[in-house]
């Protein structure tokens, strides 16, 4: 969550520790992982050469961590004209344009991470095909996470919850599929449930959390929105998570 430090300075340890009062998993992005950097190189999230020389996998490991994400739809920076406009960079370590990311990403870097990772569970993140899926769950992933960052990498890329189905059918319970973007309204959870994931994220809407009050409006957020979750539940006669099914939703 690089952008957090804009909102509320430490806000992301906030993001971290709330998580946990809440029995929600954090995933913090590649520049909060505070305990495994040294000093401020944003290089270690490159992969790669880079990556096998500072370590960066290993450190993550090392350092405790309960699972790794990788994100595959950051191989290059989208072109984001609305930050340009606005004259948003990246606050930490001096401007994105300065990151290194690995336009050569591909399937052999997930097998590599994979080989660095044999105990701890690896997900992939930024799925939008079933074929990528397929790949995916090939290379030995333990887990998918169906995105289109937000929309902010690719403009006309598809919106998750279009294709999670396809990608759900594609996984046919291998492995956990979650989806991100646009998770808003406790019925937005309940559509991406009924859609086949297994879990959403949320970014941004802990974002504005922060930027109103900090630690306690991170709490609020997830207050609001599992208080909607289990309205919704109740309202479509769900007793119990696994009760949602598809049959609750349709096509627009
Ligand atoms: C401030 C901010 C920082 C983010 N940093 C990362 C990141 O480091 N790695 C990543 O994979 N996605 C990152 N994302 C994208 C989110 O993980 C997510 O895919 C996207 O924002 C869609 O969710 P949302 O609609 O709930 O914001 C970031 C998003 C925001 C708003």
């Amino acid at each position: 969550m690089r952008h957090v430090l804009v909102v509320r300075p430490l806000g992301h340890l906030g993001v971290g520790q709330e998580h946990q009062r809440a029995e929600l998993v954090a995933m913090l992005g590649e520049d909060r992982h505070v305990e495994v950097r040294e000093g401020n190189d944003q290089l270690d999230a490159v992969l790669g050469d880079g990556c096998g020389e500072s370590g960066y996998v290993a450190r993550v490991v090392d350092a405790g961590y309960e699972a790794i994400c990788l994100t595959v739809d950051l191989q290059v920076f989208g072109l984001r004209h609305r930050d340009a406009r606005h004259g948003f960079d990246t606050p930490i370590g001096g401007p994105s344009s300065a990151l290194v990311y690995d336009d050569m990403l591909s399937w052999d870097d997930v097998a590599w991470v994979r080989e660095r990772t044999p105990n701890l569970p690896l997900l992939v993140k930024g799925i939008l095909t079933a074929e990528d899926a397929e790949l995916a769950v090939s290379a030995g992933v333990d887990g998918i996470v169906v995105s289109n960052h937000g929309g902010r990498q690719l403009d006309g890329a598809p919106a998750g919850l279009t294709v999670l189905p396809e990608v759900v059918d594609a996984v046919a319970g291998r492995v956990p599929v979650l989806v991100d973007g646009g998770i808003r309204r406790g019925t937005d959870v309940m559509k991406a449930l009924a859609l086949g994931a297994d879990a959403v994220l949320a970014a941004r809407p802990f974002v504005w959390g922060l930027a109103v009050d900090g630690e306690a409006g991170v709490v609020d957020v997830l207050r609001i929105l599992r208080e909607e979750f289990e309205n919704t539940m109740a309202l479509c006669g769900c007793r119990t998570v696994a009760e949602i099914t598809s049959a609750l939703v349709t096509p627009a």
